[in-house]
């Protein structure tokens, strides 16, 4: 990840010597998407500085779908239509990546580091491809109580699993891997970098929040410690800036669902055994009653934890299936803020008129762009 961000940080520097502004949402993606290649999949990439990166290509036709779409609003005010629909939106993204399925294209790419890591036991990397080859899965989960269970808490999963008796486990087969390598790159990509256009913009904004911000990591600095694994998720104002941006500007909007188990009644509203729950997860960010004045990007409502029965918060969704990746996307997303403001002041730039422009995509609400003008920092300041 350091690696990535230093990298990350040369393209700023260049980026801020021409003086001119620049879209910085693209920046972030060659970031994450670098970051995620390596640490999943440890290959090196040229991401970042490629601008003809048929890799991020790829990736990024695969989140061009979006409500406006006409073959998507087609296809979903008319189900009998769905399934000609979906093929339609393939082939165009088939035909924008020059006649390669950016979805085929990507699976290959990930068999063929899986065959490599197989056939050379050298290639053996310490990474989450490697993980999945050598792990092993339990397949009876009869006596677990997985709604204990919550990504990113081993204590938890540790505990849960210490009541398993007799269980019964497989290796992983490649098509299992394939599939959550594949999850794992997209989820890995898009949404980190949305977060970190829509922080940029929210801090070129507010250059208050800004200077508050460059204090604490200053004062770290002036402490002797370094802008690192150990030391950013300790920087309260970081957090409270990333975490109000995320409810302002949550980058997955709609990804939280859960099928009812039994019939319920809440109120008036009857949800019968079996319907698809999906949290709107903008509305409950936005409604004025879970939250004071909610369109005011106010980093210090996060002072406190916010009083919200834990559902009315839910960037990363909630419980048993809530996201996997959060721990590593706040890292990465604080790290990469934190380097970026210790070494530049970040401002809107002319293009960026007062309010961002969202595309609403089919999971992710992604800004059209984010323009800013950086400015380097004197390092003696
Ligand atoms: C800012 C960045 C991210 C945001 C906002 C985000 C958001 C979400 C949300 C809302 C869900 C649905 C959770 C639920 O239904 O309760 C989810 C699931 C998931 N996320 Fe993330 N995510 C982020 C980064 C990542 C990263 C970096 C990875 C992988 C390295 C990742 C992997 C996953 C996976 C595998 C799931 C499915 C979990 C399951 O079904 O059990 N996410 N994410």
């Amino acid at each position: 990840m350091n690696s990535s961000i230093h990298v990350m940080l040369e393209v700023l520097q260049e980026r801020a010597e021409k003086g001119e502004e620049f879209e910085i949402f693209d920046v972030f993606q060659r970031l994450t998407m670098d970051v995620i290649t390596k640490t999943a999949f440890g290959i090196q990439t040229d991401v970042q500085k490629n601008s003809k990166s048929s890799l991020l290509a790829a990736t990024k036709l695969i989140f061009r779908t979006n409500y406006n779409d006409a073959v998507i609003f087609i296809g979903l005010a008319f189900p009998l239509l769905r399934k000609v629909c979906l093929r339609l939106q393939v082939l165009i993204i088939t035909l924008l990546n020059k006649g390669r399925p950016p979805h085929t294209m990507l699976r290959a790419g990930i068999k063929k580091v899986i065959q490599m890591r197989k056939s050379i036991p050298q290639a053996k990397k310490n990474d989450l491809l490697q993980l999945m080859l050598d792990s092993s899965i339990v397949t009876d989960t009869s006596e677990m109580d997985i709604s204990k269970l919550e990504a990113g808490n081993t204590e938890m999963e540790k505990s849960v699993q210490g009541e398993i008796t007799n269980k019964k486990s497989r290796m992983m087969s490649e098509a299992e891997i394939v599939a959550s390598a594949f999850a794992v790159l997209l989820a890995g990509y898009e949404t980190t970098s949305t977060a970190l256009a829509y922080t940029a913009y929210l801090l070129a904004k507010h250059q208050d929040v800004q200077d508050n911000l460059l204090q604490e990591i200053k004062e770290l600095i002036e402490r002797g410690q370094k802008l690192e694994y150990a030391t950013v998720n300790k920087l309260p104002y970081l957090d409270k800036v990333l975490s109000e941006s995320m409810r302002i500007h949550p980058p997955v909007h709609l990804f939280t669902n859960r099928y009812a188990l039994e019939d319920v009644q809440y109120g008036d509203i009857h949800i019968p055994k079996g319907m698809l729950i999906q949290a709107p997860v903008h509305l409950m960010h936005h409604d004025p009653e879970f939250w004071s004045e909610p369109e005011i990007f106010d980093p210090e409502r996060f002072s406190s934890k916010p009083n919200t029965d834990g559902v009315t918060y839910l960037p990363f969704g909630v419980g048993p299936r809530n996201c996997l990746g959060m721990r590593f996307a706040q890292l990465e997303a604080k790290l990469a803020i934190a380097h970026t403001i210790n070494k530049f002041c970040i401002k809107l730039g002319e293009k960026q008129k007062d309010e961002l422009n969202i595309l609403c995509r089919l999971r992710t609400l992604t800004p059209k762009g984010v323009y800013i003008r950086l400015e380097a920092r004197n390092e003696n300041t």
